[in-house]
């Protein structure tokens, strides 16, 4: 065996915002009470895979390339909650089709590829501002319009001063764009 084998990493795929995106939700954590996410970890999660052996990371990257590069805007217009998980979190109030296309997309090719991912709740988009959260009010605030062409696979890293998000692979563009960074 050699040293990918015995390597597990915990794993998911996710939009990825652009650091100007980022910087507004952190402004928006400012609106709720609990754990706040750290501003660089902040993003949408498409699938949690969970623990996945190193090996399978080629085919975890070549799925990405296989996704449709539909341009998906989110106008992130609402701060919503979810109460057994006591999560804060921002959103949009009209998901457009082009997100769940991704969603299904990449649902199917985890199937095809035979990769086990938790399926336990729908696909629900929504960006974590704050865990162990009080409910937040939902109250008018300008809209953030992100155009999130960024589709990431990302490790969770745990440390001791708590969990890191390192972006793997991102797909790759169809025109030249710029490396946004974290
Ligand atoms: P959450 O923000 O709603 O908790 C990394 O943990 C990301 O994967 C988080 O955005 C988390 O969503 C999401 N996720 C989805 N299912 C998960 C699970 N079963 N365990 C941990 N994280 C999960």
């Amino acid at each position: 065996m050699n040293q990918a084998e015995h390597t597990s990493l915990r794993l998911f795929y996710a939009l990825w915002p652009d650091p100007e995106t980022r910087a507004r939700l952190a402004q928006l954590q400012a609106r709720v009470r609990g754990q706040l996410v750290r501003h660089d970890n902040l993003h949408l999660t498409l699938a949690f895979l969970g623990a996945q052996s190193a090996v399978l990371l080629p085919t975890l990257r070549m799925i990405l390339d296989l996704l449709p590069h539909h341009d998906i805007v989110l106008t992130l217009d609402r701060v919503g909650y979810f109460t057994r998980k006591r999560i804060a979190w921002a959103g949009t109030h009209e998901v457009p089709e082009a997100i769940n296309e991704l969603e299904r997309r990449l649902v199917q090719e985890l199937m095809r590829h035979d990769i086990a991912f938790d399926q336990r709740t729908g696909f629900s988009p929504h960006i974590t501002l704050a865990r162990d959260a009080e409910a937040p009010a939902d109250t008018p605030f300008e809209p953030i319009v992100w155009k999130a062409d960024r589709v990431a696979l990302v490790q969770s890293v745990t440390q001791p001063g708590g969990v890191r998000y390192e972006v793997l692979a991102t797909r790759r563009p169809l025109q030249s764009e710029p490396d946004f960074g974290n």
